[in-house]
């Protein structure tokens, strides 16, 4: 099978203000905080391979005060140049939300929906071809999937998350091309289990040491496969598949609970 890349337009925000302050899930150790300056070397090693693979990389400025800024795919979700933006679970990242919006109208995104419910963009929301599987039961409120739906104006397909270490969809499933997905099954409640694997009954699953490494938490090109380089099982399987994996070190990343998915924001331009 011959595998095509398309180029992607990214957003990225450097972990300039990055540390592990607080818990807000099992991962977080607020006690054992996070080395801040090789969290920005091995952020700058994604941003730059992001580069190598041909991809636009923007960058919005990290804010002093909001440590998990860092993780960009949380602030918004974009379809087609449609910008709906996050509005956060917890507090301690609830000002995220906005400076993501500041962020698009400063940049010509006309098309911003500031959202009632609560919902952590791309976090919990990917989307596979053209319908948009939405992740509840931790951080998205399911009253959102209605507004993604009516305001994207793609079908919603929810899916509902039942372990606390797989927080957020892209934890648990990663989209690698537009019928394809690899997905670790144990995180989703029994129902959303059945429709995964009618929807996807090619998916590639992985296994508890793929998920515990973050390996689901990758971005696809549609054939580089960017993903934790501890994933070693993962990227053997993709690359039979016909991928071309790429793995990367954000150990001290996933100190907050994120990777390399969570660095990154697609912008969907049209
Ligand atoms: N500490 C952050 C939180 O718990 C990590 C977010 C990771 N981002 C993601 N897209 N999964 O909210």
């Amino acid at each position: 099978m011959t595998r095509q890349a398309t180029v992607r337009h990214l957003l990225m925000c450097r972990p300039h203000h990055y540390d592990v302050r607080y818990s807000i899930n099992p991962w977080m150790e607020p006690a054992d905080g996070a080395d801040g300056d090789l969290a920005v070397r091995q952020w700058v090693r994604l941003r730059e391979l992001y580069l190598d693979l041909g991809h636009k990389v923007e960058e919005i400025e990290p804010v002093e005060g909001l440590p998990d800024m860092v993780f960009a795919a949380n602030g918004a979700t974009v379809v087609g140049g449609r910008v709906l933006g996050a509005r956060f679970r917890h507090p301690e990242r609830a000002a995220e939300g906005p400076a993501y919006l500041d962020w698009f109208r400063a940049h010509g995104w006309d098309d911003v929906l500031d959202p009632v419910h609560v919902n952590e963009g791309e976090g919990d929301y990917l989307l596979a071809g053209d319908r948009l599987l939405a992740g509840t039961g931790f951080r998205t409120d399911p009253r959102s999937h209605a507004e993604a739906a009516e305001y994207l104006g793609v079908p919603v397909t929810p899916l509902r998350l039942v372990d606390p270490r797989y927080y957020h969809l892209d934890t648990a499933l990663a989209v690698l091309a537009e019928g394809e997905v690899m997905y670790y099954p144990a995180a989703f409640a029994p129902e959303s289990r059945e429709l995964l694997a009618d929807l996807y009954p090619e998916a590639l699953l992985a296994t508890d040491e793929d998920a515990a490494v973050f390996g689901l938490n990758a971005f696809s090109d549609g054939y580089n496969v960017v993903l934790p380089e501890a994933a070693t099982r993962l990227a053997r399987e993709l690359a039979g598949r016909g991928f071309h994996p790429v793995g990367v070190d954000l150990s001290e990343l996933l100190k907050a609970g994120g990777s390399v998915k969570c660095c990154t924001l697609e912008l969907r331009d049209r």
